[in-house]
């Protein structure tokens, strides 16, 4: 795990062009935990004001564990999905039943939390605790498929292992780095690498270590067979 001619321009790009979201200025597990979940299903912009208000109604792990379960659908309401809500709080109370209050600090250990798959674990562990270990939704196999102009199916689950396995070997080393590294690759698929138009290949960091865009594919990428 040393390359670093993928994170090392893709952090001076976020650094300088990253959106200024709330969760991106906290290293709080539970905030950045309450974000992925409810960023799961719903746009950035739709989930900002929810955001807010739950931080400021539940500002800590505890008081979730302890609402009102009709006051926390209350809060949810609008938000949608709410067995996320039903997870979160079961979650927070076995964070104060089982862990003391403090979040574990290990992708297995956030795993073994009610609504916490493989992409949340690695986006807490991350942006949390600075652990060395990938994050991988939609917009990372896009950016993948197109770095490596691979046009395996990405609804097959090889090609998630596939494409995760070479994320892992672009990871920078635990710490600071790895707080921003699943959001920079993440952001670039939110923005310049995006699911909607051509790429802005242009004010790419990476045009240079690019595939698709050398050889003119990014536009056909990724690969999603109907299913
Ligand atoms: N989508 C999922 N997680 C996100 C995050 N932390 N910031 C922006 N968009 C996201
Ligand atoms: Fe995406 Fe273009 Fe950057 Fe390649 S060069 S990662 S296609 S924006």
């Amino acid at each position: 795990k040393e390359s670093y001619e993928i994170a090392q321009p893709l952090l001076a790009w976020y650094r300088q062009n990253a959106r200024d979201l709330p969760w991106r200025h906290t290293q709080d597990p539970y905030a950045i935990w309450v974000s992925e979940i409810m960023l799961q299903q719903t746009r950035v912009a739709a989930v900002l004001g929810y955001y807010a208000r739950f931080l400021t109604a539940l500002p800590t792990v505890a008081d979730l564990a302890a609402m009102d379960e009709d006051k926390l659908m209350k809060l949810w309401q609008g938000l949608g999905y709410y067995s996320r809500a039903r997870n979160l709080q079961k979650a927070a109370q076995t964070v104060m039943a089982d862990h003391g209050g403090q979040f574990p600090q290990s992708v297995e250990g956030l795993k073994a939390l009610a609504g916490i798959g493989d992409y949340t674990a690695g986006a807490i562990g991350s942006a949390a605790f600075g652990l060395q270990t990938a994050a991988v939704d939609g917009n990372v196999l896009r950016v993948v498929s197109r770095l490596l102009d691979c046009h395996h199916d990405i609804t097959l689950p090889a090609t998630k292992k596939e494409f995760t396995a070479w994320i892992e070997e672009q990871l920078p080393p635990a710490g600071d780095d790895m707080r921003q590294f699943n959001q920079a690759v993440m952001e670039l698929g939110a923005t310049l690498c995006g699911p909607n138009a051509a790429p802005q290949c242009a004010g790419c960091p990476l045009q240079g270590q690019c595939l698709a865009h050398s050889r003119g594919t990014a536009e056909k990428l990724p690969v999603k067979a109907p299913k």
